[in-house]
Formats: C-alpha cells, structure tokens, sequence
C-alpha cells in the first residue's frame, strides 16, 4: 500500500514507485523524517534528541528544552507558537491576534482523493491514496486537515489542507500555504521559471539558498507570466542526469507564493501556497474552505527524472481525458489578419486550412459586439452582423463544408469600457468604488467572485453559441488584476475575493466543459500568462507564447517543458514571409509540441502550400511522439549553441538539434557537436524517416554527429531526426 502508519512509533510512510517520504507525531506535532529515494532510511534527525538545544528558541514544556518548534523540521508550521522561520498558516482568531497552533487528532487513509470545491486537481486512478490527518486548534476553535495524495506511478505526493471554523464567531485565515517541506541542509539551489510577457519561463538561473527567505510569487491576480508556480530545489551539483532535484508546482491559476528559507540550524524550509498580500479569508462559523493542491516530486538523477515524473503527473492526472485524442493541428487567423475579419475572409481562409492538410480554422478575436480593435465589444458576446451577415450559424456551415472543425476566441473574465455590458453594470467590474480603475490593453476585469456575472456569461454564450457546431475555444485573458475589490462582497470579505475570483472562473470553464461536450479549450492569457497545472486541468492546451519568432520560442519551450510536457504546449508556425529556410526553421522549432499555424496563407506562394501540406502529413507520422512519449534534454540553449532534446515512445525517436546563433545566452558555453541517444535500443537498427539514412542502436547510444548547420543570414538552422526501429 502506497500509504502506511506504524502505531509503536507513530510513523507515516508514504511511497511512491521511487520514492519514499516520511514523518511521524512528537508531542502532538508532525515532524518530517525523510524525503528522497526509497532506498533511504529514515533519519531520526532533529527531534527527540535531547542535545539538540538552541538558544532563544522558546519551548512548550518546563523541562523539554530541546523540543522546540523553531529546530523541529516541521510538517506543517504555525505563526506564533514558537517557531520563528516562515510558517504556513496565520488565522486571526476571535480575540483579534493570530497566534496559530494545531495538534495532531487523528487519521484516515483513504482510497482515492479528497476532491476541493470548484478549484482543479489531480484526478485519482485506482492506486491513488490519500492521508486525511485531522488536527485542532483549541484556542481558536478551528480545525484543520492536512492532505497528502499518493500518485504512485509519476513519483508524484500532492499536499493540500482545509480549514473548518468551530469557535463560533469569525476568523480570517491571513497567510495559508498547501505544501511545507523541511529539508536537511542549505547545500541547494533553487530553479524558478520567471518570465516576461513574450518571453514566458526562462530556464537560465539557479540561486543559492542562504539563511533567509527567497520567495518566488505572483500578485497580479493571475499565475503570470512573469513567475511560474512551478519551482525546483537541488543539490548544487545537480544537473540534467545527476544529483538530487525536488520539483514543486501549484495546481491554480492566481496568485501564489513560493518561499525557500535556510534556518540557523542547517535546516531549508520549502514552501507553496497561496499568495499572502491580498488574501484574508474570513471564514464564518461552521464554514470549511480549502488551500488548493501543490505537488512535488523527487529524482535522484538530476532534472531529467523530475520533468519526466511531472510530464506523467500533467498527462495522466491533470488535461481532461479529452485532450488525450489526436490534438488538431490548426489555422488561427490572429497574426494573419488581426481584427480585420469577415465572413467571406475567414471561409477563405478555412478553405485554405483544409487545402494544406489542416484540422481546424480558429477563428480568433474581432467577430463579435463592436470589436473591431482592442478598443470595444469586450463582453458583448454576440456575433457582429456586419462581419457574418446571416449570423454564426450558417457561416460555420460554409466553414465546415470546407473540410475543416471550426473553433471561436472568447475571452470571458473581461469587458471594455466601451462596451453594453460595462454600459449596464459598471458594478461588475473588479473595482474599488473611491478610487480610479486602472486601464490594461483598454479593458477591466469582470468581477467573477459575483455568481450573478457567472450567470449572465453563461446566458450569453449560450444564446450566441446555441446550434452553432463548434469544436474548439480558444479562451483568452489579456490584463491583470488592479484595485482588487469586489462590490458583490462585503467589507469583511474583500481578502477573499481573488480566492473566489479563481472559484468562479474555475466554475464557468466547468459549464463550457459540460454545455460542449466535444469541444476541446485551449487557454491563453496573452499568450502563455496562465501556464499553470490548473488551466491544464480545465483545458487541453495553452497557447505558449504570443512570441511566435522560432529563435525566442526555443528558449521558451526548451524552459516550459522542464515542468509541463509537451503535449499542452501549443505551438504555431508564423509567418516565413515566403522564405522556405524560415518555414523550415519554424515548423522544427514548432514540433516540440502541438503543431499550429498562423499567418495568411491565402496570399502565400504555392511553394509555401505544398511544403505546408508535406509538413503537417509528416507531424502526423510522429505526433504522438511528441505528445506521449518520454523527453530527454541534450543540450540547453543557454548554455550552448545547441537546444538538443529528443522524444522516444515505442520503437520511434524523435531527435531535434536547433543551431542558436553560435552564442549561449547566458554564457557558459558548452560545446555540442554530438547527440546521444541513452535510451536506444542497443540491440536494433534504426531508420531515419526523413533522409533513409540507417543506424546502430549503439551508435545513437554514443551519439552520432551533428554535422553542419546550413544557417541563413540570422544564424539559425535546425535539425531533425525520426527514427524508427527496423
Ligand atoms: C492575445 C493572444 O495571446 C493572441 O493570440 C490573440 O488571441 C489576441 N489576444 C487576441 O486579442
């Protein structure tokens, strides 16, 4: 069994097919044992330890001066009680201070998961586990669970909590993490994923941990694409196959809080969680709410392992199961003809999508209200009769008689200003009455913490989309929050609103899901702005970047996929302004993940087309490489002139090698002229499917040859291997 308790010394075991993690009950607190390979043993460190006494560190009990909560490495810490590092939980009690401190009660383990009320997280399967301890706060009459989901195949433990308030009256839960992680020793690094709009998840920095808190977070309202929840701690040594790598990452969309703290003993505190400056919950008597999940992994081999075990945890756990059929490769009219669309364009164009072999024609922003640009419409979802004469219905009929699916662009959490919806309920928009709203690409954020405003949306959209056949949504968010206030909430339950922001939007993507069954949704927050495990569990994709030049989105995707897998990564060829080296280099940049397209090819040579066509029938030759099989890195782009990686499943290998210019970006050049296929079969034969050429499995275990790149002017060139066992 994945989860076990030993009653004689009151200790937990959690495993996983590699890894073991460990913890047991002192004095009425949990205190962590152990976290890595399951070969381990269990250290009793720390605690229980009669010579582990530190000055000034307060302690419960005249007479136990080596039990104290500020040298305990903790499972879950308090504020107030003692320990004086970072701690995962603050609730201000009915006496108005937030001295917080729970005791153990008691446990369950139980057969699946405990599902948490309109926010995503990992779907259980028959082997999925979960330890339920319940623990109490006399004084403040709160109660409190602590989850811990076993995913037994991807090396995956989840951690999760909730909050029941017993003391009759009000609290407010003032800081609340779902993950906290005491770790032997400060020899580590961490690894974020921070970014830029256009230039989302850079993999290029690895920061010492020291005695202080690091703290990693979004408070914009949204995961951002300027700090991934995603976050790695690793031995300094640690590289793509060797050393210790713990993952982390946060299933939800909003904002959120990464801390790392060294401690004076030589201890690491790891936490995730929700972010801390704008949420104060308060919670009425007799109410229970939830910290969303957060999971974390571990590999003994370096970062390869661990992005494998969260490629698994995302594929297998997380996309619906619909996103597990053949992903379309689509036409998007954004780069093509921005706002500027109609009818008779867009018929066009689809009939184009179908002439190169394409799946679907995505209909992107400016078919609907008074959008004709960025300035207007935003809200009113109902179709522009001047662009679609006779309305949705009969011109996706025109569509579809092309040859191809059809999906539409919303973006359903805004309004412009200039809109009939903001016209009627300026009272919807996120806003705090006594001050100026702040503007973003022109537009607000619709309050979606207002159950009425979820409600009005639905109607919307239902009566729009009603009879209309489509297939796909791509589902758009292009600002962040600002003056986060709701005017549906009272005073006392301001803190809450981006809590409930998140549950309403989460609750609207669930009526999508259900009202339109067979539509798959792609998310994107101008570009990759929420490439989060929770839009991945809601969606079936995400948009990656709107930064579609293939030099910037190889180091975009090389850096997603250290924690999402491919299969969720959404990548468009743009335009190659007729240029063929540039259509190549694109389209091998492009096959990292779900091959798109992007530009207008109702005005492209028909050199263009053909090789278009040739393209997207070879990407169905490998598709599924890509999205369910294993990836291994070569060569990172910032440090080499080479982004080298690979895909294998079954008896097929995907090999890429992308040449960047002759420069690492961060500067640490390390050469590459050499691909080494670790995993090859020794004993077979392999043949590429793009030139005939054959190979020894134990030649591609060594590595086989680069050989010359043929750049064009900008220095760039890629190549690409698909081999198949004989
Ligand atoms: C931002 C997205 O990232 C683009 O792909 C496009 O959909 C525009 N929004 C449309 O306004």
């Amino acid at each position: 069994m994945p989860i076990s308790f030993t009653r004689e010394n009151s200790l937990f075991r959690l495993t996983t097919k590699n890894t073991l993690y460990a913890f047991d009950i002192v004095k009425g607190k949990l205190i962590h044992r152990y976290y890595g390979k399951k070969a381990g043993a269990v250290v009793k460190t720390f605690a229980d330890e009669p010579g582990d006494v530190w000055s000034f560190a307060p302690y419960a009990k005249e007479g136990e001066v080596y039990f104290s909560l500020d040298t305990q490495p903790l499972e879950y810490s308090c504020f107030g009680s003692g320990d004086f590092r970072t701690t995962a939980l603050r609730i201000k009690n009915g006496a108005g201070n937030s001295v917080t401190g729970f005791d153990y009660v008691s446990h369950k383990i139980r057969k699946g998961r405990v599902e948490i009320p309109n926010i995503p997280c990992g779907r259980a399967d028959e082997r999925t586990q979960t330890l339920d301890i319940t623990l109490r706060d006399t004084a403040s009459g709160c109660e409190l669970h602590l989850y811990y989901t076993v995913f037994y195949d991807c090396d995956v433990i989840s951690r999760y909590a909730s909050v029941t308030n017993k003391s009759g009256g009000d609290v407010v839960i003032e800081k609340w993490m779902s993950l906290a992680l005491d770790l032997p020793g400060h020899n580590y690094d961490v690894v974020s994923l921070a970014g830029a709009h256009c230039f989302e998840r850079v993999f290029n920095e690895r920061t010492p941990v020291f005695r202080g808190n690091l703290s990693m977070c979004s408070r914009r309202g949204a995961s951002s694409h300027q700090m991934n929840p995603f976050m790695a701690v690793c031995d300094r040594k640690a590289d793509e196959n060797h050393g210790d790598v713990y993952g982390f990452n946060f299933v939800y969309s909003g904002s959120f809080l990464n801390e790392v703290e060294g401690d004076q003993t030589g201890k690491t505190r790891v936490q995730v969680g929700l972010g801390e400056e704008n949420f104060n919950y308060r919670l009425k008597d007799g109410e229970t709410v939830f910290a969303p999940e957060a999971v974390m992994t571990y590999s003994a081999k370096g970062f390869g392992p661990m992005s494998r075990n969260f490629h698994h945890f995302t594929n297998d756990h997380i996309v619906p199961e619909k996103a597990k059929e053949r992903r379309p490769v689509v036409l998007n009219s954004w780069e093509a003809f921005y706002f500027d669309i109609d009818e008779n364009i867009m018929v066009d164009f689809a009939a184009a999508a179908a002439e190169c072999g394409m799946d679907m024609v995505i209909m992107d922003d400016g078919w609907f209200g008074a959008r004709v640009n960025d300035k207007a419409g935003l809200g009113d979802w109902y179709v522009n009769r001047n662009r679609f004469k006779e309305g949705l219905a009969p011109y996706v009929e025109r569509v579809k008689n092309t040859g191809v699916k059809f999906g539409i662009w919303v973006e359903p959490e805004m309004a412009n200003p200039d809109s009939d919806l903001f016209r009627a309920h300026p009272e919807w928009c996120i806003r705090c009455p006594e001050r100026p709203m702040s503007y973003s690409r022109s537009q607000y954020v619709l309050d979606m913490a207002n159950p009425e405003v979820i409600e009005y949306l639905k109607g919307m959209f239902e009566e729009t989309f009603r009879g209309v056949p489509i297939d796909y949504f791509k589902w758009d968010m292009n600002r962040h929050i600002s003056e986060p206030g709701s005017m549906y909430l009272g005073a006392e339950d301001q803190g809450s609103m981006e809590y409930r922001y998140m549950q309403g939007v989460y609750s609207l993507f669930k009526w999508f899901r259900e009202t339109y069954p067979d539509a798959m949704i792609e998310n994107c927050s101008g570009g990759g702005g929420r490439y989060d495990l929770a839009m991945m569990a809601v969606c079936s994709q995400i948009w990656t970047s709107d930064n579609t030049n293939a030099r910037t989105r190889t180091l975009i995707q090389y850096s997603s996929m250290l924690a999402y897998p491919a299969s969720v990564m959404s990548c468009h060829v743009s335009n190659p302004h007729g240029n063929m080296h540039e259509l190549d280099l694109k389209y091998k940049v492009a096959v990292n993940g779900v091959l798109g397209y992007e530009f207008n090819v109702l005005k492209t040579p028909e050199e263009v087309k053909e090789e278009i066509r040739r393209q997207v029938r070879e990407y169905r030759t490998f598709d599924r490489v890509i999205t369910d099989g294993e990836y291994y890195r070569l060569s990172s782009p910032y440090e080499s002139d080479v982004s080298a990686y690979y895909f294998e499943l079954g008896d097929q290998i995907l090999l890429s090698a992308i040449h960047t210019n002759g420069k690492a970006v961060i500067g640490r050049k390390k050469p590459c002229t050499k691909l080494a296929v670790r995993t090859a079969d020794a004993n077979a034969t392999y043949r590429d499917t793009r030139t005939g050429m054959t190979v020894t499995g134990e030649q591609l275990k060594k590595g086989i040859e680069i050989g010359e790149f043929a750049p064009d002017e900008s220095g760039w060139d890629a190549k690409l291997w698909h081999f198949v066992k004989e």
